[in-house]
């Protein structure tokens, strides 16, 4: 395998890496990345994980290091001896200030305006499934705005027996489902169609979160207000920001497994995220999961409206836009060790990352330790849920050799993620949605992880 990070996309062989271009990565967003991507808290926690591997390895069993030897446990530490903080000083409690690097960020440049913009989640720090409320991802059209739920409305109308305005409280009335699903714009991994363009996984993947939404099944609503079910095909769901946002959506869809969510991890759907209401649509492209959602109208064709025909349509190499492909296909990513982080020395590692599919569960995740020319199956952490994040881990012993990281998943389908050879044969290179290619991590001998991509 040829391990140079040079070279051109389009003539590279297969199993040839691309270097990520310094364009797009400008000064201040490296210097902004490497204090970001892997800060010192996070080396130390890589360093530390190396040595108590190292240890285990030497000693046997044991994790445990000889007492003597360190002081963090032998003396006090500032904390276990004073009065700690009052109950309550922090009303709605917040991460602990060793933890303040991990945020949301922008990419800088991406878009001219930081209204019609999007902040990305900081896939690289996150155990388990479930997204941090105030760390999910956030995309908008026209800016955020934090709505009165005293003052707003939902409308159902069209082929509908009785069109019918509720108002919050009438709707949390109603029988309630929570669901786990995760939420993924049709544009993450949009930047990557071209070559490997950002270093970090917060940028190549962070358009991606997974929450428990609670809300009311739209089919309760349909029901309410008569639905013509047997001629109405679509619905048409509008949201009350600035941006008029309005998507199409199958019946099927309609009928199966969409919320009108109020709730989101427990709590309120946070203003950025929709806050009283957003539309939660499983496996389908974020942007038909409508947010500040105030009015769904039944139909029998699509309405093709400004955000269907220009936004979220696939450029195909015949030049001709494909609409409506919302499905997310089965994905999945190494997110540590990942873009910007380094390995501290040989030894032991858990290698980690996220599937999922918009078609159902994941089935099989395999990892790569030699840019996909030999691959291990993954353990699978429960739960494992239909059109929901799922976790996958796998040991791995490094032995200080350069090395390209893969993951490939396979969903309840038989669908398996293709590579990036295979997606361009069909759906060319002019695309900016709906990539979800192998992702590639090369780690170099000093242990540096960057983004690069492979055929
Ligand atoms: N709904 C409204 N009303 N306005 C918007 O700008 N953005 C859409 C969708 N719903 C949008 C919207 C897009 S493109 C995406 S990817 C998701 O919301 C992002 O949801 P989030 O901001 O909660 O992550």
């Amino acid at each position: 395998m040829n391990v140079s990070r040079d070279g051109d996309s389009r003539s590279a062989p297969i199993g040839r890496i691309r270097k990520a271009p310094e364009n797009f990565v400008t000064p201040d967003l490296r210097a902004e990345i490497s204090s970001a991507g892997l800060d010192s808290e996070r080396r130390g926690f890589l360093r530390r994980s190396f040595l108590a591997a190292a240890a285990a390895l030497a000693a046997g069993p044991s994790l445990a290091r000889a007492a003597e030897s360190d002081p963090m446990i032998l003396q006090p530490r500032p904390w276990s001896t004073k009065l700690g903080n009052p109950v309550a000083s922090s009303p709605y409690g917040q991460p602990s200030s060793f933890e303040s690097n991990l945020q949301r960020r922008q990419s800088p440049g991406l878009t001219p305006t930081p209204q019609a913009s999007v902040a990305f989640a900081p896939l690289q720090g996150f155990f388990g499934i479930i997204t941090p409320s105030g760390l999910h991802f956030e995309r908008h059209h026209q800016g955020w705005v934090d709505v009165d739920p005293e003052q707003h409305r939902l409308m159902i109308n069209g082929m509908v027996k009785e069109a019918k305005v509720y108002t919050m409280d009438d709707l949390m009335r109603l029988p309630s489902v929570s669901r786990m699903h995760f939420i993924e714009c049709g544009a993450n991994t949009g930047m990557e169609w071209g070559n490997a363009a950002v270093p970090t996984v917060q940028y190549t993947h962070g358009m991606l979160s997974c929450c428990e939404f609670t809300g009311v099944p739209l089919k309760t609503l349909l029901d309410d207000c008569g639905a013509d079910l047997k001629n109405a095909k679509f619905v048409l769901a509008e949201g009350n920001d600035g941006s008029s946002m309005t998507r199409t959506i199958s019946m099927e869809a309609a009928l199966d497994d969409v919320i009108v969510a109020w709730g989101m991890n427990g709590e309120m759907l946070r203003p950025e995220n929709g806050y009283p209401l957003r539309l939660v649509v499983p496996g389908v492209q974020g942007v038909s999961w409508v947010k500040w959602l105030r009015r769904i109208e039944v139909g029998d064709q699509p309405w093709n409206t400004k955000d269907e025909t220009s936004h979220y349509v696939d450029m195909m190499p015949d030049g001709i836009h494909r609409q409506y492909t919302s499905i997310q296909e089965a994905k999945s990513v190494i997110t540590t060790p990942s873009g910007g982080q380094a390995l501290m020395g040989k030894g032991f590692y858990n290698v980690s990352g996220l599937a999922w599919s918009g078609r159902g569960k994941i089935k099989q995740v395999d990892v790569s330790f030699d840019g996909g020319s030999n691959w291990k199956t993954a353990r699978l952490e429960t739960p494992v849920l239909d059109k929901c994040l799922t976790r996958f881990n796998i040991d791995w012993v490094w032995d200080g050799s350069p090395v390209i990281l893969q993951s490939r998943a396979t969903d309840s389908t038989g669908f398996v993620q293709p590579r990036y050879r295979q997606l361009r044969e069909v759906r060319g290179t002019r695309s900016t949605y709906h990539n979800n290619a192998i992702q590639s991590w090369q780690v170099d001998e000093s242990g540096e992880v960057f983004n690069v991509q492979m055929d």
